[in-house]
């Protein structure tokens, strides 16, 4: 038997670090969280991207009486984003919460795996990485890229 270690590596930065641009990004997916539709978990999502030909694109996470139906945010914005322009890359996807009081949640709050799974297929589809921020009260977690959120995915490759 051999047993496998996998790692990953993300950065826990503080607020102060965010440059003008991350500023923007937080600013946009902070703006879209206070839009959520979130009736029956109140849990308001709100997702940010910048893409390559330096659009901002945001959006929310968007509920259903019939729960499977609803849609997290970080799927709206990215599905969006590549309804909207096809062949442009996603570089950066900023990730925040608020509560109820509409402060910023204390941890930064990770995608689900559904999302994961989406943001990596992204990243396949456009050969490049995109950088993942996830924004909480007190510190900023960055990935380099989606794919080190979520190991072993299971790709297109599999159905070849
Ligand atoms: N949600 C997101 O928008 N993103 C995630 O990554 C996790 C969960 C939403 C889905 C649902 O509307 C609410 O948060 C509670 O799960």
């Amino acid at each position: 038997m051999k047993i496998n270690e996998l790692k990953i590596c993300y950065k826990v930065r503080s607020h102060s670090e965010l440059s003008q641009e991350e500023l923007s990004l937080l600013k946009s997916a902070t703006e879209a969280a206070t839009k959520a539709y979130a009736p029956y978990s109140h849990f308001r999502v709100g997702a940010a991207v910048k893409l390559a030909n330096g659009e901002i694109l945001s959006g929310c996470n968007q509920e259903n009486a019939a729960f499977p139906s609803g849609l997290c945010a970080e799927r709206v914005t990215v599905f969006y984003a590549n309804a909207k322009f096809p062949d442009i890359a996603v570089e950066t996807l900023l990730i925040t919460v608020l509560d109820e009081a509409g402060e910023y949640r204390k941890n930064p709050v990770p995608p689900c795996g559904a999302c994961r799974q989406v943001l990596t297929e992204t990243e396949f589809r456009q050969k490049q990485p995109m950088r993942v921020l996830l924004v909480g009260k007190d510190e900023v977690l960055e990935f380099a890229s989606a794919s080190d959120l979520l190991p072993l995915i299971f790709s297109g490759n599999e159905l070849l």
